[in-house]
């Protein structure tokens, strides 16, 4: 009982009240607005040049790249035109070294290469048609889903302004990342143009709004995945920056401005960097401290699925520390497994002791068990962090925190969709508001959208109103979405 009795102490740690909700809605619209008006400010609020979202008639060729967490894709989207489309695509894990590489040329060119290789596979004639003859055949184009923040100037332009999620190439800091693909590509003569730049947020909303059932088109698209950011439709004079924006680039950034919208990139992994309102434990102070950006993605770092493993993981680390013995967590000298009494023994290299030893997937897990003495959470812990029969006790307070940290992060994720529901006046506007989503989190950890629901109703200017925002999973927004965007590049350079 006192190791439950600790436990609920540590889960206390990580509630997030309605109260605190709110507070936290007040200050990330009051983020949202300043970041409309100024540049360089918490919510970067990047305006993507992309003037509109799909209907769903849209149709054509495209290739698709996307580059933003642990794998590297490569597709070709064929968009038929009638809501549906179909899809050939490859996916490498990008490797570790590379995300830290001391040049761009490292990771570029092995994104390149990729791309050769999928055209040779799936795109053999045209590949050596244009071998053979260049010229002759007409060049791709491609969508560039590059999910870092970037600051756009033009919908094929755009200089990185920071990593996150792992990656830190200092180098690459401040250039044109289309250029440096561009060049990359054209040192292997390839019939490719990189015609779009995509935030995988962006092309969320995109693919969305294509897909998306009845005449509502799609407000915001969202990531609660390795990392989370959310892109939403804003009204062009809301957007007090783009005229300083259109001056500064000597109005180069070509868009049409008759829609009378611009799809912004909020980055709200940044919002509250200073923490005025976002919670704060002992675990994620110290995650933050060791990570390779202290200081920044604050709000990432409470929602994400990079970084809920690593709260996790310092949490049980200090519960199996617990200076009283009586207390702590996986110490039990006569755990009982299959009616045989055993000892439970945490292996020295096990997961726990490492920085990102414990993936979101193990959270999804155990907060999904509903087992019987939750078997489930004790066969996970000894598969994946080496910890050999843990008590059903210790299962019980393992389960505890996960739920605590998980829906901690549903509750935050609220704060964002929310704060974006309220600026943008919607539900005021529209009978109903449709968000796109996707990513781990969203799609695998159990009762995420009920999470983020709950908190919803507990909004001031959404309560019951939640009824009418609508929820639905967007696959495959880097594929289908920025293939989209590449056709609204293509039109616009070349109209109809
Ligand atoms: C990046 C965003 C991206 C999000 C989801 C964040 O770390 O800053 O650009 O959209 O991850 O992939």
């Amino acid at each position: 009982m006192a190791l439950e009795a600790e436990a609920k102490r540590m889960v206390a740690q990580f509630e997030y009240s309605a109260e605190e909700v709110n507070k936290g809605v007040r200050e990330f619209v009051r983020e949202m607005e300043e970041g409309l008006a100024k540049q360089g400010t918490s919510i970067s609020q990047i305006p993507t040049y992309v003037t509109s979202v799909p209907n769903g008639t849209e149709k054509g060729v495209y290739l698709a790249v996307d580059l933003g967490g642990t794998n590297f894709r490569v597709c070709s989207v064929t968009l038929h035109g009638n809501q549906s489309f179909s899809l050939q695509q490859s996916k490498v894990p990008v490797p570790r070294a590379l995300m830290e590489a001391k040049t761009s040329h490292e990771l570029f060119s092995f994104l390149a290469k990729q791309i050769e290789a999928f055209l040779k596979t799936h795109h053999l004639d045209h590949f050596e048609k244009h071998k053979a003859q260049p010229g002759e055949v007409d060049y791709f184009d491609l969508g560039f889903t590059f999910s870092f923040p970037v600051n756009q100037v033009g919908i094929n332009k755009g200089k990185l302004m920071r990593w996150t999620k792992g990656f830190n190439i200092d180098e690459a800091l401040g250039q044109d990342v289309c250029e440096l693909l561009q060049k990359e590509i054209d040192s292997l003569g390839l019939p490719v143009r990189v015609a779009a730049l995509v935030n995988d947020t962006v092309g969320t909303l995109m693919a969305r709004s294509y897909t998306s059932p009845g005449k509502t088109s799609t407000l915001i698209g969202a990531i609660f995945g390795t990392g989370t950011n959310g892109a939403y439709v804003e009204k062009l004079d809301r957007v007090k920056k783009m005229k300083e924006i259109d001056d500064a680039t000597g109005g180069a950034a070509n868009y049409d401005a008759t829609t009378g919208l611009m799809v912004i990139n909020t980055e709200w992994g940044s919002f509250d960097n200073p923490l005025k309102v976002l919670p704060n434990t002992q675990y994620d102070i110290d995650l933050d401290k060791e990570s390779v950006n202290p200081g920044i993605q604050m709000f990432e770092k409470r929602v994400s699925g990079m970084f809920l493993g690593e709260i996790l993981r310092r949490a049980l680390l200090s519960l199996y520390q617990h200076p009283d013995a009586g207390v702590a967590l996986f110490k039990d000298e006569s755990s009982h497994t299959n009616d045989i009494r055993s000892t439970t023994t945490v292996a020295d290299d096990s997961p726990l002791f490492k920085q990102w030893g414990i993936d979101t997937s193990f959270l999804s897990i155990v907060e999904e068990d509903q087992s019987d003495h939750l078997r489930i959470t004790k066969q996970v812990l000894e598969k994946e962090l080496k910890v050999e029969a843990a008590s059903t006790e210790d299962c019980v307070a393992v389960k505890m925190l996960v739920h605590a940290i998980g829906k901690r992060a549903a509750r935050l994720a609220a704060v964002a969709l929310g704060g974006v529901v309220l600026s943008t006046n919607k539900l005021q506007e529209d009978e109903t508001v449709d968000i796109g989503v996707d990513g781990s989190l969203v799609e695998y950890y159990p009762g995420f959208e009920e999470y983020i629901r709950e908190a919803f109703r507990e909004i001031e200017g959404i309560g019951e109103e939640e009824k009418r925002i609508r929820i639905g999973l967007a696959k495959d927004g880097s594929g289908l979405g920025a293939a989209l965007i590449a056709l609204v590049a293509h039109n616009a350079e070349q109209p109809l």
